[in-house]
């Protein structure tokens, strides 16, 4: 992973981007337990951390407190964004993307090329930050979010080598590139 020094920009405190241990498990369930409708048990992440060979899982964290983290899945030269999620005190600061960004540097060094995921038809603000980062939307899964009767829209990039203003390496860029 690309060390890089990132500070919260209200009090530039410096903000870690790391692998999940099994340590930050406690504070990632009650994160993901205050975030999401139908969160992730303890044991899901238990299993990403330490079994399931294609998964790797990272947390943002800010004086010994995780504030945000990122699951993906790679798949050959797939990423697949299985969740993420910045405590709602700390968004729109930039985490999200200091995350996204950091992955996806890392993820082209690793041989990856394209980056998909799955989102809520609802959710403006991931949509948006997806967007930012030049995720298409290349289908609908209608009625996949059942509790809610919501669709999960499917948006995918390729990840591409480009400077980046932040002088990192790369970005994701769209399918006509
Ligand atoms: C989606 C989420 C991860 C964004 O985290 P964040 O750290 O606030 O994102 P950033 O500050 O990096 O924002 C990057 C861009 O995302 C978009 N964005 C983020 N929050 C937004 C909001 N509330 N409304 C509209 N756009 C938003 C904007 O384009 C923003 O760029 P800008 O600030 O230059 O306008 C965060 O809102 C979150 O944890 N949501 C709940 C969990 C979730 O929905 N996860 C996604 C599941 S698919």
């Amino acid at each position: 992973m690309k060390k890089e020094e990132f500070k919260d920009p209200v009090d530039q405190v410096p903000v870690t981007f790391r692998t999940m241990q099994l340590r930050d498990l406690d504070q990632v369930t009650e994160l993901e337990k205050a975030i999401f409708p139908t969160p992730w048990s303890k044991e899901s992440f238990r299993w990403e951390v330490e079994e399931n060979r294609y998964s790797y899982p990272f947390v943002l964290v800010k004086n010994n407190q995780v504030i945000g983290f990122i699951i993906v899945w790679q798949m050959v030269n797939e990423l697949h964004i299985a969740n993420i999620a910045i405590d709602p005190q700390y968004r729109r600061r930039g985490m999200a993307s200091h995350m996204l960004e950091t992955l996806f540097f890392w993820a082209i060094g690793n041989g990856v090329r394209e980056a998909h995921l799955e989102v809520r038809s609802s959710n403006r603000s991931a949509i948006d930050l997806y967007k930012k980062f030049n995720f298409f939307e290349v289908g609908v899964r209608k009625n996949y979010y059942q509790a809610e009767n919501e669709d999960a829209l499917l948006m995918s990039c390729i990840l591409v080598k480009e400077k980046h203003p932040l002088e990192t390496e790369c970005l994701c860029s769209g399918f006509n590139v």
